[in-house]
């Protein structure tokens, strides 16, 4: 039986892990810590409450004390962690406390872990871990910076973040690879290119274009639209991490890229054309400070070395994603109250 301590599982990528690895593992029981910030939703769990292999705690990542109470209670064995800061717009206006949760929350994971899972955590130069254990960060692609026309990233492509959440998880990225070299401890580090499907917080492209395409508001494109993202479906994702977890080699470094680099005006203008709607609702807004021009992910190692590779195409991934949201207008309704049209005035300010 796995005891796996799923960290930011209200979230978006995390809840989708976390129906995943229930759907797909009998022998495995997850406790969901999050601390509920304004993109965590219970909502997206609520399928899976009353499973008994299912535990939500509502605390933070950063809480030490909280950490050790939950160890010693539930014997984790695995850590994933997906709590952070994760809105590149808003690491704009509040960078402080994208390094708080994303750098000192992963230490404050790190160390918990190293205490419990080490033989002899006393001795400094000791290496042995409790056999089995693996504490996994989720990263991102965005930690490499931008790339121009051509190239991928590769997992040996330097470091070079460019808006303060990137920079944020590159320094996250960098202590969990000093513990593994220091330590010795039995970590690896996954790196996503940009994920779309159920569950998102309509702050992100796909979401925010679905939501307003819904209403029949203006679909905001920065600059001229022709930044490119390559598009992971979030349970092509979630198997990868599985994949990782279950045969990924202790201190390293796997990205996970879905093979689908597209430009954000290309996915607008399908998502227009699918829910029936025409070109004069797209209105270029200011570009993003900082803005990255393209990101692509060459995924050569995770697929030829642990033999994961994503099962959906982009077609199919958006089908799904765009039928789930109309398939959800009350979650939609929900999460779009108050504080997101507040945010959304602050964000988007003539381009009502
Ligand atoms: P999200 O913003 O939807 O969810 C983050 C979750 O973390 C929320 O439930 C939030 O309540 C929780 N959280 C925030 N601060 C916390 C704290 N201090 N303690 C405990 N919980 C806290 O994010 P997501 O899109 O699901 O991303 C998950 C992870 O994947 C993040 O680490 C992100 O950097 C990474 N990632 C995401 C994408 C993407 O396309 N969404 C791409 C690459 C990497
Ligand atoms: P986003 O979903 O915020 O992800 P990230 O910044 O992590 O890549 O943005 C994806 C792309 O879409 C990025 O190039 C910025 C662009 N974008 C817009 O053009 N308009 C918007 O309203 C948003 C939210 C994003």
């Amino acid at each position: 039986m796995k005891q796996i301590l799923v960290t930011g599982g209200a979230g978006f990528i995390g809840s989708n892990f976390i129906h995943y690895i229930l759907n797909t593992y009998h022998q495995v029981k997850v406790v969901n810590l999050d601390a509920l910030t304004y993109a965590g939703n219970l909502e997206n769990l609520s399928s899976v409450t009353r499973d008994s292999r299912y535990t939500f705690v509502k605390g933070d990542i950063r809480d030490r004390a909280l950490l050790n109470r939950l160890f010693v209670e539930h014997q984790f064995d695995t850590v994933v962690n997906f709590a952070a800061e994760s809105h590149v717009d808003r690491s704009i206006t509040q960078p402080e406390v994208f390094l708080e949760t994303n750098i000192l929350g992963t230490q404050a994971l790190l160390d918990t872990a190293k205490s419990y899972w080490k033989l002899d955590p006393e001795d400094k130069y000791s290496r042995e871990y409790q056999p089995g254990v693996r504490y996994l960060q989720v990263s991102t692609d965005e930690v490499y910076g931008a790339l121009g026309q051509t190239g991928k990233f590769q997992e040996i492509t330097p470091l070079s973040p460019n808006s303060p959440y990137s920079a944020s998880k590159a320094s996250a990225d960098m202590i969990v690879h000093a513990y593994y070299e220091t330590y010795g401890m039995p970590v690896n580090i996954t790196r996503c290119s940009n994920n779309y499907g159920p569950f998102q917080f309509p702050e992100k492209l796909i979401p925010l274009m679905i939501h307003n395409c819904l209403e029949g508001k203006p679909l905001p494109i920065y600059g001229d639209g022709m930044q490119v993202r390559d598009w992971l479906y979030v349970e092509d994702h979630c198997a990868a991490i599985c994949t990782v977890l279950e045969k990924g080699m202790p201190g390293e470094v796997y990205n996970i890229g879905g093979n689908n680099e597209k430009a954000n005006l290309e996915i607008v203008k399908l998502i227009l054309r699918k829910l029936k709607k025409g070109d004069e609702l797209i209105t270029y807004v200011k570009d993003r400070p900082g803005h990255d021009r393209r990101y692509a992910i060459d995924n050569t190692k995770i697929t030829t070395e642990l033999g994961w590779s994503p099962a959906y195409t982009f077609e199919d991934g958006m089908a799904r994603t765009i039928q789930w949201y109309l398939d959800h207008p009350e979650w939609l309704a929900r999460v779009t109250s108050e504080a997101y049209r507040d945010y959304y005035v602050e964000m988007y300010q003539g381009a009502e």
